[in-house]
């Protein structure tokens, strides 16, 4: 019985994925695929598996957004002759967005999407978990261009969750696909859907917008994550009541709304009393191989005043980790900023004369990687771990508050 479901389903809902933004404790977007709109979309859901009999779900959640993946323009690839044209548009490729709310955290969350042709395949996730529990992010950034790679470490992936309960999702740092063409967003959503395990358990991800997220003015990152910072593309995650991840957009202005946002919202976690004060943005402030992106200027200093721990980054294809930095100088109080992305893109060779990638207290290297933060409850304990299995860097950061 089991069986004729799993064939049944395979066909129409492609690359189902839950997303997290604001809320992920009680909220989450279900996004997924289709060689076209899936007239009668529906998304049913429940705190029990619907595997077997009626498969009559508690809950339903109706679709709020679907269409075409709007493209922007092909890249011109570097060894193109003269005469290179554009290709014609990529095929057929639709979205579908269906969000929940409500939900109870660290709660397992069963759910299937139905359409006209009946019900699919049965999928779970957990809400995201309940303060205090000791849980694990991976933070992956780049997946773009070595398509293969990305789709082997998220093979790595889907078999760390099978045996590893505590992973409770995987933040993206941006650069997703090459450029924002379809069949190559296509490509990495079904690389993506690789850590989705064999019983059918997905991996929430929490996407931070890239350089490469938005060729063409092409809102193809928000049709594929249903929107999470909305037309701005930033936005802050409140993981657990002790847990908040600022996820900001270095593909606009650092200065104006968006300052003003991270202020707010830094003065937010600060009335809250908000233990783990974390940024994520794709172009660093702290690079390993290229120059410092605006944020250098106009975020750095809220960060220091604010006293955040941790700044998670990518774009630069290396591994990185600073010495703690307060005030342009390595300080015992300092924040590190950590990453670099190497979830596919080709790995450069970090800038080794750099005064906060030397000593002891700092990391630089080059691999295909990810990277685990384990929160405790007053520690965070981080690795760099490579494609291959092997941990090529590890550190604990102490809790400040
Ligand atoms: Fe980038």
């Amino acid at each position: 019985m089991a069986t004729a479901i799993a064939i049944n389903a395979a066909d129409f809902a492609q690359n189902v994925r839950v997303v997290w933004s604001q809320k992920p404790q009680t909220e989450a977007m279900v996004v997924w695929d289709g060689d076209e709109i899936l007239d009668g979309s529906v998304l049913l859901y429940d705190t029990v598996p619907r595997v077997s009999g009626h498969r009559d779900y508690a809950f339903r959640a109706s679709v709020t957004g679907m269409g075409l993946y709007q493209e922007g323009p092909a890249k011109k690839p570097k060894d193109a002759e003269d005469d290179w044209a554009p290709p014609a548009p990529s095929t057929g490729f639709f979205y579908h967005h269906a969000p929940i709310k409500n939900l109870t955290p660290d709660t397992v969350y069963y759910l299937a999407v139905q359409t006209a042709d009946g019900i699919g395949r049965e999928y779970h996730f957990k809400s995201a978990p309940k303060d205090g529990q000791t849980f694990k992010l991976i933070y992956g950034g780049d997946s773009r261009t070595h398509v293969d790679v990305a789709r082997q470490i998220n093979e790595q992936i889907s078999q760390m969750v099978e045996s590893d309960p505590s992973i409770a999702g995987l933040l993206h740092g941006g650069d997703y696909a090459v450029t924002t063409r379809r069949d190559l967003w296509k490509q990495w959503l079904e690389a993506y859907n690789l850590t989705t395990t064999e019983d059918g358990k997905l991996l929430p991800i929490i996407p931070v917008i890239g350089n490469h997220d938005v060729p063409g003015n092409s809102p193809i990152f928000r049709q594929a994550y249903g929107y999470p910072g909305g037309l701005k593309d930033y936005y802050s995650c409140r993981l657990t009541p002790s847990i908040a991840i600022i996820c900001l957009n270095t593909e606009i202005s650092a200065e104006g709304d968006q300052r003003i946002f991270l202020q707010k919202a830094l003065t937010q976690l600060k009335t809250d009393q908000v233990k783990w004060q974390i940024a994520a943005f794709h172009k660093p402030v702290y690079p390993g191989v290229k120059k410092p992106s605006a944020g250098r200027v106009s975020w750095v200093p809220l960060f220091e005043e604010y006293n955040i721990d941790l700044v998670l980054e990518s774009d630069g294809h290396c591994i990185k980790r600073t010495v703690p930095i307060r005030g342009d100088i390595e300080a015992d109080d300092g924040i590190v900023y950590l990453g670099e992305g190497g979830y596919g893109a080709p790995q450069r060779n970090p800038k080794l004369d750099r005064w906060y990638l030397q000593g002891d207290n700092a990391f630089a290297g080059k691999g295909d990687h990810v990277m685990i933060l384990e929160f405790a409850p007053d520690i965070i304990h981080y690795s760099a771990m490579l494609n291959t299995g092997e941990i090529i860097d590890s550190a604990s950061f102490k809790a400040r508050r």
